[in-house]
């Protein structure tokens, strides 16, 4: 060997020792054939909770006069139930939706499979109801999109079981384009349509247009969640509960100052929380609090401002966020400070997406940050009892799922933080 191959083989061996994981690049935009089928064939079918044990059936038809009935029933093909919905439609510039169903079925059985139907035409699709009690288990990805690496990402998630998908904001990445809604309602249905989809929206979902259009219209037209069911008056907020755990779902971009209705409703709703009856309380925002990314460092700090100490006050436990691609986990924290009755905050806002992803963190990693990896992935939290809670999440790596991080928490209901009821801190809740 010569010198300079002497020198190649150095390289080599360091760059191996060194790179012990190489990035893998963005993935292409997925394409999606024409697919012809008659105008009156339910498209885009997706769950969600609606209320205690009943569920929205939510799917779209070419056809502005399909009706918009559900028949199900828990043998294939035997539908001895049927249950009436509502409709809506949008236009956007020169797009006209198709008609939006959305129907709540119910009451349902818990840990139940139930075979259904929509408007009497087409496939019939099943879906699994979330159990009554412990253990249940949340699927975590936000930021979707729809590339090859949303693709593996739905792949990975459809291997694990899970009872409910909870989505952190950013769903379709239409960016104005509506017909990409449409495809992603495609994508995602085999998902979709069998668990429910607990959604809340990111700055991708807002396609508003001055003197137009304002924001949110074909989220809030597609995304029916349940907010009439948990006395919020906007889609862009609400709560639900599954199996002892209350979870907030709230707007990074809705209004949240101390005037504000979303502030007001958090209030009542934490209020109504009842930790014997529901011992895990979660809450979900696309905008994450705790990052040390460099990407969209700072932009949630004036929602953590207003909201966080009514978080603190009510013992939230975990807190999901989208937003940053890449995923990291933080030590129990509230108001900067690590605190041993404050949230665990994940982000996880890197389920697929076209945008890449965030790779650049601050440098030393803040003493909160545990955790931090710029992959592609999705988290599971298997709630498994009233007191344990295992998180895991999973990156994309080689389209492999592969477990990078894992982390036992316990319930803050069983850590002594609930014991104080008088506490400085809590009195935020009471006041009037
Ligand atoms: C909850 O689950 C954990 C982990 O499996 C276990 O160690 C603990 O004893 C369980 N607690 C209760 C109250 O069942």
């Amino acid at each position: 060997m010569d010198q300079r191959q002497i020198v190649t083989v150095i390289l080599l061996i360091s760059a191996t020792v060194a790179a012990d994981y190489v990035r893998p690049r963005p993935r292409k935009i997925l394409h999606f054939p024409w697919n012809q089928r008659s105008p009156s064939q339910p498209q885009q079918v997706h769950v969600s909770l609606a209320g205690q044990n009943h569920l929205r059936i939510s799917w779209i038809t070419v056809d502005q006069s399909s009706p918009s009935f559900v028949e199900y029933g828990t043998s294939p093909g035997q539908y001895n139930l049927i249950s009436r919905g509502e409709s809506t439609s949008y236009t956007y510039l020169l797009y006209r939706s198709g008609k939006i169903h959305h129907t709540v079925i119910g009451p349902l059985d818990p840990s139940t499979t139930y075979f259904y139907r929509c408007g009497g035409e087409g496939l019939e699709f099943q879906l699994r109801t979330p159990p009554a009690q412990f253990p249940v288990t949340f699927a975590v990805a936000g930021d979707l999109g729809q590339t090859g690496w949303t693709k593996s990402t739905l792949d990975h998630i459809d291997q694990c079981k899970y009872d409910i998908h909870l989505l952190p904001g950013d769903l379709s990445y239409a960016d104005y384009i509506q017909s990409r809604w449409d495809t992603f309602g495609e994508l995602i249905q085999p998902l979709a349509s069998a668990r429910p989809w607990m959604v809340t929206e990111g700055n991708h979902e807002k396609e508003s247009i001055l003197f137009l259009k304002d924001g949110f219209e074909s989220y809030n037209a597609r995304w029916k969640m349940p907010f009439e069911e948990s006395g919020s008056n906007s889609n862009l907020y609400y709560s639900f509960e599954v199996a002892g755990v209350h979870v907030v779902m709230l707007g990074s971009y809705a209004d949240y100052d101390k005037y504000s209705d979303q502030y007001s409703w958090l209030k009542a709703d934490l209020s109504t929380v009842d930790r014997k009856r529901t011992p895990w309380l979660l809450a979900s925002f696309h905008v994450p609090w705790y990052n040390s990314n460099e990407a969209h460092q700072g932009e949630g700090d004036g929602m953590m401002a207003s909201i966080e100490p009514l978080l603190y006050a009510a013992s939230v436990d975990v807190v999901l966020a989208g937003h940053v691609h890449a995923y990291e986990r933080s030590s129990r924290i509230y108001n900067g400070n690590s605190d041993p009755c404050g949230a665990v905050h994940l982000t996880i806002g890197d389920g697929g997406n076209r945008e890449g992803l965030a790779r650049k963190y601050k440098d030393p990693q803040p003493a909160w940050s545990v955790f931090r990896e710029a992959s592609f992935g999705h988290g599971e939290l298997n709630i498994v009892n009233s007191t344990h809670a295992l998180w895991s999440w999973h990156r994309n790596d080689d389209d492999e799922p592969f477990r990078s991080d894992q982390v036992w928490i316990t319930s803050l209901a069983s850590s002594g933080c609930l014991a104080d009821e008088m506490h400085e801190s809590r009195k935020i809740l009471m006041a009037p």
